[in-house]
């Protein structure tokens, strides 16, 4: 009756890697438990999900080697798998919320969330790109248009492409705050899209900073975003904490890929008690100020949930 913070499953966000090569549903070696699912593979897994009652998705691609070029051009091919994708489950379960990945890494061969020139990552160059891409997500059914990519004034340009194509009603959730961090290893490893060359630091977040996280943030509030992201979660919570009490829009975190598979790690050595810790996990984020959650654990959460 007094506890403060509750996690309520309508709070989680479920990521997910779909990919076109063959039948099989892959597991990420780093993530245990979480797949590349085959595209026909994937419906299943949503419907369980719904049953359990977890509604919200994030989808990412996972795109074969040979169709990755410097511009991501197959993200802007229109009969991609991963807009299909995303056609099929809007028909299937229209009432789902689904989220899009908007970044140029997982269809790029240089591994960059952008366009690079002699080492450099081109940051305007590269709006156009993000936009055509948000632009055919919006057409394919997605709800949420989910910039990734950190370039600089994408959230505004995004806007202004959906506007002028009639998406009015699409929402943005910026990844404002997002850090060059160490705990993105096993998503690379789920998307095989580490950067060729370099790191991100060029256009992600320096960790020791707060308060230029504010300043993205007003910049992303002021371009359009609909909701705010500080991502990773867990070493961010003073970030999540001052974007709460400073932004008027809903905040969300991602518990990423990195965070996953350390309490996996650990509670497979016997270390930590899986269930415990992470709701422990999702809890204190929730307490730290995000309304949503993106987290690997929302289906085994929702089954912990549904037992008890
Ligand atoms: C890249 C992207 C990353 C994640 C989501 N989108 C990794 C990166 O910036 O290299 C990380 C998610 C996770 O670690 O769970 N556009």
């Amino acid at each position: 009756m007094v506890r403060e913070t509750k996690v309520s499953l309508t709070s989680l966000m479920y990521p997910m890697f779909v990919h076109n090569n063959g039948r099989e549903n892959v597991p990420i070696q780093s993530m245990p438990g979480i797949f590349r699912f085959a595209q026909d593979n994937l419906y299943g897994e949503i419907e369980s999900c719904l049953q359990l009652g977890v509604n919200s998705f994030v989808l990412f691609p996972a795109v074969k080697d040979e169709l990755k070029d410097k511009v991501a051009s197959y993200a802007l091919r229109e009969d991609n798998f991963y807009l299909q994708t995303a056609r099929q489950i809007k028909s299937r379960f229209p009432d789902v919320v689904l989220m899009s990945d908007v970044a140029l890494d997982p269809y790029s061969s240089d591994g960059h969330d952008g366009i690079v020139e002699n080492g450099k990552i081109l940051n305007d160059e590269t709006l156009p790109i993000l936009s055509a891409m948000s632009v055919l997500q919006a057409d394919a059914g997605f709800d949420i248009i989910g910039p990734s990519d950190m370039m600089d004034g994408r959230v505004g340009a995004i806007r202004d492409a959906l506007e002028d194509n009639g998406f009015t009603d699409t929402l943005i959730m910026s990844y404002a705050a997002k850090y060059a961090s160490a705990f993105y290893g096993p998503f690379r490893d789920a998307l095989d899209s580490a950067p060729k060359f370099g790191d991100k630091k060029t256009y992600q977040m320096d960790p020791a900073n707060k308060w230029e996280a504010l300043r993205e943030a007003i910049n992303d509030e002021e371009e359009g975003a609909d909701i705010i992201m500080v991502k990773p979660a867990l070493s961010y919570l003073d970030i999540i904490h001052l974007l709460k009490e400073n932004i008027n829009l809903p905040i969300s975190a991602y518990n990423v890929s990195g965070e996953y598979a350390m309490v996996y790690a650990a509670s497979q050595n016997g270390w930590l008690d899986k269930d415990r810790v992470m709701q422990e996990m999702l809890l204190s984020i929730r307490r730290a100020g995000a309304d949503i959650i993106l987290t690997y654990f929302a289906k085994e959460y929702a089954q912990l949930m549904n037992k008890i």
